[in-house]
């Protein structure tokens, strides 16, 4: 089918017009469930909405490989008028963008979208550098300033459902101490919207990963680390990407177990990923499911994967091809199996919004050898903290190139281990999240971090030029204060001053009006030098690498 497009501008005043003739209902958590304005139960009818780009190694345990780029599906609304009279075939009520760009405008695709009674879940995280790292997990001021430019520019509009703030950030239970930084992610985001008097709701998508931690991650991640019932570090809504139902199953052979281990979960959750496709032709059947009396108990609904062509290690998950010339969309027979088992989907109106309650929130999951994740999570990363130390340092990383990701867990992993020969050690940059141990440095971006690793080394070779290298990575500066004990004391004011937790702003230079944080209890600083403690981790290896929990499907 051929469509022709209209102009942005016509689609953007149309679809203005009619929004406010009929405003897309605002969506609220009552209990474990979502629920429109009329106070009906709203099931996410989805599809994933995310053009693949850049190139993305695939492994067998990871079908899809993680992507170098990425294309913003919400910034071109000739784009989006294009798709939507092919969502709209698919009856879909909400799209799951996986990367979008807080620099580019988003009105005519989210206006249109609206329009269409279609709601946005938006995933914050981007490719490579702009999501917590699983490798080497940290909650930092990077991450939570690109969180918060995205929530910025996509808050104002009245059809985004959530924000979620990973995807698949832990993907075995070895990577469980990734855990507290995602829910110290929740945590500030949280307060953020909050104070932005915005009720999106925030969650994470997880990976359907082994029983041995895919409760325990669920209920960590929506569970109360003070014992007092609040919810304030708990995600709003749990996204499962699961393909379990493939080709033409049942709800015995393949969704009992899930329906079964989130009996007892106590926020909305839904299938943030579903569709098979290892038994083609994809059926469709597992809609049936999803939405019956059977498993709405648990689950508000799902979204489908792919609407765009999706390569994988497995096969092709997208369901309609592009034109070349990007003017027209070809569908194939799952689109049309998809469009008719969603046009067939009633889901029960129950419980009502009264009997749904109030969300609980239990205490969080022990410890175990399979479990890692402390319940003592990291603090809020502090911009004017880190700002400030940088300014106290005497040996500064100055990249050769803008692209600096590509080197800097390289120099992090030389600068700590020679650091541990000169005799100190990385524990400030470092954080812990089984241990529940944070580095005062710990929330810095990677730059700030590394600039503080060598200057350390610098400190440690009695100021020597030549050991701020790095082999041509490195600059003295001369200005900052020369002898360490000054240095000490510059870096420690830095922090002193830094709540723990607090409501962050928006950084400085994007728009918003950025203030200090509140003062309160002073962190636990230490000498920047002269601590001769062990180096920090297995052979002091800091990697800042570049995998990042965006794309990925097991
Ligand atoms: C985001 O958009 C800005 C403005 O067009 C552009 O300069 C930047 O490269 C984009 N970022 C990405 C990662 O595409
Ligand atoms: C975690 O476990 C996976 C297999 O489940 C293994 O491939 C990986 O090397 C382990 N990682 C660490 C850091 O032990
Ligand atoms: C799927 O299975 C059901 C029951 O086993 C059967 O009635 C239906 O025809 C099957 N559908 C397809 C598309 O194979
Ligand atoms: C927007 O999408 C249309 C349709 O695919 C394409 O022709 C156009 O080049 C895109 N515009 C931009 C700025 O990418
Ligand atoms: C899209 O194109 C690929 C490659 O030509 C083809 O295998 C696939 O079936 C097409 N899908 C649809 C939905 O047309
Ligand atoms: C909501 O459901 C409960 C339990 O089924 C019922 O007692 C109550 O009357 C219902 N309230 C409304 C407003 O329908
Ligand atoms: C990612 O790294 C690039 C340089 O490689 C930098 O410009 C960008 O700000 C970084 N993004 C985040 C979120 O750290
Ligand atoms: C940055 O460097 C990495 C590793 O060398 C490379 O894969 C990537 O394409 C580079 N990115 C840019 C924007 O040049
Ligand atoms: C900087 O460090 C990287 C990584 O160790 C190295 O490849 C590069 O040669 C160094 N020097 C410059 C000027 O980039
Ligand atoms: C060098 O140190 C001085 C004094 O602390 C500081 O004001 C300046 O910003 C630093 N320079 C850089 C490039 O960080
Ligand atoms: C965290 O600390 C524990 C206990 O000391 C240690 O076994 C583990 O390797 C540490 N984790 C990291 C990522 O360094």
């Amino acid at each position: 089918m051929r469509i022709t497009s209209r102009s942005v501008a016509a689609l953007a005043a149309a679809a203005s017009l009619f929004s406010s003739v009929h405003a897309i209902s605002k969506i609220s958590r009552g209990g474990r469930y979502l629920y429109d304005e009329s106070g009906n139960r709203f099931y996410i009818k989805g599809i994933a909405y995310q053009e693949m780009s850049g190139t993305s190694v695939a492994s067998a345990s990871n079908p899809f490989g993680e992507p170098t780029d990425y294309i913003d599906p919400l910034s071109n609304g000739t784009a989006c008028q294009r798709d939507l009279p092919f969502l709209q075939q698919l009856k879909v009520n909400a799209i799951r963008a996986y990367s979008v760009n807080s620099s580019l405008n988003h009105d005519a695709c989210m206006q249109a979208f609206s329009g269409a009674g279609i709601y946005a879940i938006i995933d914050l995280s981007l490719p490579v550098n702009g999501s917590i790292d699983r490798a080497s997990p940290a909650w930092s001021t990077n991450l939570l300033d690109l969180y918060i430019n995205t929530i910025d520019t996509f808050s104002k509009y009245d059809n985004v459902l959530a924000f979620n703030v990973g995807n698949e950030v832990v993907i075995a239970d070895n990577g469980t101490d990734a855990a507290p930084f995602i829910k110290a992610a929740v945590r500030d985001i949280k307060a953020y919207l909050a104070s932005k008097g915005s009720s999106i709701l925030v969650g994470y998508a997880s990976i359907d990963g082994s029983s041995d931690f895919r409760t325990e991650l669920a209920n960590y991640l929506s569970c109360d680390p003070s014992n007092s019932g609040s919810g304030s570090t708990a995600i709003d809504l749990y996204g499962l990407n699961n393909y379990e139902w493939c080709g033409n199953s049942t709800f015995q052979a393949s969704y009992a177990g899930v329906e079964s281990d989130f009996s007892n979960f106590n926020v909305p959750a839904y299938f943030s990923e579903f569709g098979c496709i290892t038994s083609p032709p994809r059926v469709w059947t597992e809609v049936a499911a999803l939405f019956s009396p059977e498993m709405s108990p648990v689950w508000s609904g799902g979204l489908a994967f792919s609407y765009f062509p999706d390569a994988s290690v497995q096969g092709q998950f997208g369901m309609v091809n592009i034109s070349v010339d990007g003017s027209s969309v070809m569908t194939g027979n799952d689109f049309n199996a998809l469009a008719s088992q969603y046009g067939q989907v009633n889901p029960p109106n129950t419980p009502n919004q009264s009997a749904a309650g109030n969300t609980n929130y239990p205490s969080c999951p022990a410890q175990s050898a399979t479990f890692l994740a402390s319940s003592s999570l990291p603090p809020t990363p502090n911009d004017q903290s880190c700002q400030c130390l940088d300014t106290t340092l005497s040996c500064l990383f100055t990249p050769q190139t803008d692209n600096y990701t590509a080197i800097v867990g390289d120099l992090l992993d030389t600068g700590c281990s020679l650091l541990g020969q000169a005799g100190g050690n990385c524990n400030d940059i470092a954080g812990n999240g089984s241990t529940g141990d944070y580095g005062r440095v710990s929330f810095c971006d990677p730059p700030i971090k590394l600039s503080f690793v060598f200057s350390e080394y610098y400190q440690a070779n009695n100021r020597n030029p030549q050991s701020c290298n790095f082999a041509g990575n490195a600059t003295v500066n001369n200005t900052a204060p020369s002898d360490v004990s000054s240095a000490n004391a510059a870096a420690t004011s830095c922090f002193a001053s830094a709540s723990s937790v607090f409501t962050p702003t928006a950084p400085a230079g994007s728009g918003s009006l950025s203030s200090s944080a509140s003062s309160k209890s002073p962190s636990g600083a230490v000498p920047l030098i002269g601590d001769v403690r062990a180096l920090w981790g297995m052979g002091a290896m800091v990697v800042v690498g570049v995998a990042s929990g965006v794309w990925t499907l097991a």
